[in-house]
């Protein structure tokens, strides 16, 4: 199969054509880009599946491009959450909620909610609009591979599998979406994003169970248990630059090609070494980190990354570089 790339609104129209023709197409939203399939047509959800060779008990997101036609996917909303939908919607925030019949088994992994997103990105709300249905996506990755936040992301683990990918640029926000259970009496965060669980409890004046708690090893989102956002290189997270000088020098001894992926403030400190700048801020670092990973595993054989820290986005931030890492701290 070939795979085209288009942007604009001849991706739009082409793209919304094969989605109801029951095909897989990818699509930009602000968080990464997303694997599309109409949500109401299973076997359109299991040729996403297939695409991304996911396994099949990892459920998806059902996207649209207005948060009015939430009720249409779920029933019982608890009116205490309104708040959340007018503050961080359309936006990167996932809300996990029951779910209606008519979302297929497929889409939710047999369970009785399901996630439900309003992106921000124009591109992607007028792809969703011009499809008219739901829109069924995990992110337009091989399964355990990193996020794509480009369209040449996409085309590099998608080429031949997907007949079309829409390019909407680089995401804007870089990592996926905050996934939200509001099911039970305290939310609970699943995966931690851009709307971090400090946001979401000022919102909402209540308390909310962050991704690092308790009740979350006790209740992680399905996907959380999967490797996840592996580069094919080895990775490892760097408690401070010092170290990471040092993991930088050994590494160097041992013949390998290493790279540091750091904040631009301590480039001064890494002149005559390989790095990739993160930007300044955490919003800058979070869009960066993906394509810094991306471009890390193609010019060098050893990631380095430096610890980004432990409160707000970077916290989130460095849940995806933890995993890359696969835990390993230097
Ligand atoms: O930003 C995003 O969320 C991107 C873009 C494309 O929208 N999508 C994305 O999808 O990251 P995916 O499939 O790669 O990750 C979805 C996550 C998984 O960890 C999955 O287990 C969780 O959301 N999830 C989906 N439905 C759920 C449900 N009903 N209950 C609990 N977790 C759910
Ligand atoms: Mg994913």
């Amino acid at each position: 199969m070939k795979t085209e790339i288009l942007s604009g609104k001849e991706g739009i129209i082409k793209g919304a054509a094969i989605v109801r023709a029951g095909g897989v197409v990818a699509f930009p939203t602000e968080t990464v880009y997303g694997l599309a399939a109409n949500a109401y047509n299973p076997d359109a959800v299991r040729a996403v599946f297939a695409a991304k060779g996911r396994p099949m008990d990892n459920p998806l997101i059902v996207h649209l491009s207005d948060k009015r036609d939430i009720p249409q996917v779920t029933r019982g909303f608890d009116r205490k959450y309104e708040a959340l939908i007018n503050a961080f919607m359309p936006g990167p925030l996932t809300l996990v909620m029951p779910r209606k019949e008519n979302i297929p088994d497929e889409v939710t992994a047999g369970l009785n909610t399901v996630g439900v997103r309003v992106p921000s990105n124009k591109t992607a709300s007028e792809f969703i609009a011009a499809c008219g249905v739901p829109i069924a996506a995990p992110s337009a990755n091989l399964s355990t591979r990193i996020s794509p936040t480009t369209a040449m992301h996409v085309y590099e683990d998608m080429k031949g599998r997907i007949p079309l990918i829409i390019d909407g640029g680089e995401c804007n926000v870089g990592i996926e979406s905050t996934v939200l259970d509001i099911t039970g009496d305290v939310p609970v965060v699943l995966r931690p994003g851009a709307v971090t669980a400090e946001m979401i409890a000022a919102v909402l004046g209540a308390d909310v169970k962050s991704h690092t708690g308790k009740v979350l090893a006790a209740a992680p989102a399905p996907g959380m248990k999967y490797k996840h956002y592996a580069p094919s290189c080895e990775c490892v997270v760097a408690e401070n630059i010092a170290s990471a000088i040092n993991c930088y020098e050994r590494q160097k001894e041992e013949g390998k090609d290493p790279i540091i992926l750091c904040r631009r403030e301590h480039l001064p400190q890494l002149i005559g070494k390989r790095c990739i700048d993160l930007g300044e801020g955490d919003a800058e670092v979070c869009r960066n980190v993906y394509s810094a990973l991306h471009r890390g595993e193609k010019i060098a054989d050893f990631i380095i990354c430096e610890d980004l820290g432990a409160s707000g986005v970077a916290a989130s931030v460095m849940n995806r570089v933890n995993k890359a890492a696969g835990g390993k701290r230097v």
